[in-house]
């Protein structure tokens, strides 16, 4: 295949990819972005395996089945709360394989199929190293959430001057291996295994709960790995798909940071997700049964479901659903409020709501259902917590003040459902739940909103 048409198809791939991201920006496209993007990936192997006079099939072929056996099964069993789970190990698959890029790339380069330039050994030495913190960060990413170590913050005396000191070895053998590369070279091995140690060390200090936002950043890490083995092995496609990745990532990353009015310094270094320092609130809790929340729901003419993370739980997404449209079907007008870091990813609530078939266009983001909650007859409060905490627009002193949240309190009248009084994410008590507008529907958020609906029934 000659270079101007494979060079054609990696355009035509690229754009795929590209306005495959732009479609992953509302629910309504998102299924077929990420369907117009594996088209673009789909493009992209197949040119490449037949652009480079690939002698021998049979390793690849035997690849492909593997892989595709191993997505096929893990999209179909992997459970929607171990997803954050599954994107680590992606991404940790991502840096190891451009880690191997790179380091072929130098073996074969020093073989004398190509001249090891300093260009080459630089483009090397960022492949290896971003993609060796990739790999052992990614791991330790999962092993957090999936419970194989313990999720807790591991932090100890002089750990930010360690992992200064790692790095900056990283950086004093990149210069040299700069000079000298060799893939058999005690600089190389020692690159390999500064990498992976940076890994492991940048995110053991962080707690188990802000992993997603260490997978995101870890997945635009991915991308840069991929982008910098892209120079080395020389393909356009690699550089391209690589660098939209790692601006991709570092894009959701400064979303989710900023959505928990968080910086990223803060989410990497402070330990926060393991640190409970809330003030206590109190007041008088007003809890209702279901009969009587029905009597107010039947009268009610617009209800705001806002869901969190209890709702991921409970798996109470289906009936929740159920009752909107016995809602509507009563004449009210029904919307869901989503706030961009309700549940424990990226999208968690989007998901689950469009698993259960929640229409698209009831879905209203925090900004816009805000100026309208004071028209809310009655806002449900599907297991979510720190999400509609008052206090991180009252009060200043709270751990979570300046957190942009879903103003609850401002309807008329405020359900929540949960178990007990425990506080959320973030560890602060919530005076939303001591509100005059405010009733407590205590018990699992499935079991609570199954009995309106019979009510209702
Ligand atoms: P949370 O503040 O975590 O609160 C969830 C609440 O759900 C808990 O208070 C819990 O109370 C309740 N719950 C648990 N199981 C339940 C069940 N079976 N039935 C009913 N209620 C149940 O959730 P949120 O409001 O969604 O906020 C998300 C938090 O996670 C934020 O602080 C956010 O910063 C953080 N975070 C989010 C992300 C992303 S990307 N989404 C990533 C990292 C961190 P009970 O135990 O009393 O039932």
């Amino acid at each position: 295949m000659s270079s101007l048409w494979v060079n054609l198809a990696y355009i035509v791939a690229a754009v795929m990819f590209i306005f495959g991201l732009r479609m992953l920006g509302s629910p309504a496209t998102a299924r077929s972005g990420n369907a117009l993007s594996s088209g673009g990936m789909f493009i992209a192997i197949v040119v490449t395996l037949l652009s480079k006079g690939i002698v021998e099939f049979h390793w690849i072929a035997i690849a492909v089945a593997a892989g595709a056996l191993v997505g096929a099964l893990a999209s179909r069993l992997v459970a929607m709360t171990s997803m954050p789970e599954m994107v680590a190990l992606f991404n940790g698959s991502g840096g190891i394989a451009s880690l191997l890029v790179g380091w072929a790339a130098l073996s074969g380069a020093h073989a004398g199929i190509g001249a090891v330039t300093a260009f080459t050994a630089v483009t090397v030495f960022l492949s290896v190293m971003i993609g060796g913190v990739t790999f052992s960060g990614s791991i330790i990413a999962w092993a957090k959430l999936a419970d194989v170590m313990p999720s807790g913050a591991v932090v100890f005396a002089a750990q930010r001057l360690i992992n200064g000191a790692i790095l900056g070895g990283l950086v004093v053998c990149g210069v040299f291996f700069a000079h000298a590369p060799a893939p058999d070279s005690y600089l190389f091995y020692g690159i390999l295994g500064l990498a992976l140690l940076l890994g492991i060390m940048a995110v053991i200090p962080i707690g188990g709960a802000d992993m997603p936002v260490v997978i995101s950043l870890l997945n635009s890490y991915s991308g840069l790995a991929a982008c910098a083995a892209g120079f080395a092995i020389n393909n356009n496609i690699l550089i391209v798909s690589g660098s939209l990745v790692g601006a991709a990532g570092i894009v959701l990353t400064n979303i989710m940071c900023k959505a928990m009015n968080r910086s990223l310094a803060n989410v990497l270094f402070s330990g926060f997700g393991a640190v409970k320092t809330a003030a206590k609130v109190e007041g008088e809790v007003k809890p209702i049964v279901a009969e009587d929340a029905y009597l107010i729901l039947e009268a009610a003419s617009s209800v705001a479901f806002v869901p969190g993370y209890g709702m991921a739980v409970a798996q109470a997404q289906h009936v929740v659903r159920e009752l909107g449209e016995l809602l509507e079907a009563n004449g009210c007008e029904v919307s869901y409020a989503i706030h961009p870091v309700a549940g424990r990813m990226p999208g968690h609530m989007n998901v689950l709501l469009a698993e259960a078939n929640v229409p698209y266009d009831q879905l209203v983001e925090a900004k816009d259902i805000n100026p309208r909650m004071p028209n809310v007859d009655v806002a449900v409060v599907i297991g979510a917590n720190d999400v509609v905490n008052p206090a991180a627009r009252d009060d200043e002193a709270s751990p979570i003040y300046g957190m942009p949240i879903i103003n609850v309190d401002h309807a008329r009248t405020a359900f929540v459902l949960k178990r007990s009084m425990a506080s959320g994410f973030a560890g602060v008590d919530n005076p939303l739940f001591f509100g005059t507008n405010t009733r407590m529907l205590f018990g699992d958020a499935k079991a609570s909103v199954s009995a309106l609906i019979a009510e209702f029934k």
